[in-house]
């Protein structure tokens, strides 16, 4: 069983998600003025640290259903709070050791303990090489509701990052909603 701490984000860990989202999801991805935009909102933010070193993180955003801010895709449903999880990585180097489960399972658990009736969404990069993870996803008890085809094609050119599983600009990959 390998051995971890989880904490809660602070700003000596920008650079460290920095260079786990370049490393995952491409280059500038997420810029730490983006992290740091990010980090004032409403949710729950935490890494994994194993080895002394922060190897995943997870970003979840929450939402009363009459906010302004809401994601389209988490709009019309039956509960009024909501929770996206956003961003959820963990550095190739450790990877399938579990970190990822475990994270999420973690932040699942605080979601839950603030709210006693809650929709979870998880908005999940279908193309990654990682995309097994959704099976993870299945057995936590969330389903998938929708396909999104080219779901961050803007953002790639807005931001100008190359996509790990595209490589180029701009990204064609799909995003598939899963709700629990
Ligand atoms: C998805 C991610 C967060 C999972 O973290 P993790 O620590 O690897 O997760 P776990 O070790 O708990 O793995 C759970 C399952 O995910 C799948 N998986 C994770 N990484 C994988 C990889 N590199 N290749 C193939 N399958 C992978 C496997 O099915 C794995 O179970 P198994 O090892 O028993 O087969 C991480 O792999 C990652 O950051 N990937 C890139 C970014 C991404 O895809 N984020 C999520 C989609 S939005």
């Amino acid at each position: 069983m390998i051995s971890y701490k989880i904490k809660n984000i602070d700003n000596q860990y920008i650079s460290a998600i920095k260079s786990i989202s370049d490393n995952c999801f491409g280059y500038n991805f997420l810029l730490i003025k983006t992290i740091k935009t990010n980090l004032r909102q409403n949710g729950i933010f935490k890494i994994i640290i194993t080895d002394n070193t922060v190897a995943g993180f997870c970003f979840v955003y929450k939402y009363l259903s009459t906010n302004n801010n809401i994601p389209e895709f988490a709009k019309n449903n039956k509960t009024d709070k909501i929770a996206v999880i956003q961003t959820l990585a963990v550095l190739p180097k450790y990877q399938r050791k579990g970190l990822g489960t475990i994270l999420l399972t973690d932040i699942l658990a605080d979601i839950k303990k603030q709210y006693k009736k809650v929709t979870i969404y998880y908005p999940f990069w279908a193309e990654s090489k990682s995309a097994n993870f959704y099976k993870i996803l299945i057995k936590l008890g969330f389903s998938k509701v929708k396909e999104y085809p080219h779901y961050w094609h803007n953002d790639s050119l807005n931001n100008n990052y190359r996509c790990a599983a595209c490589k180029s600009i701009p990204c064609e990959c799909s995003m598939h909603l899963y709700k629990l």
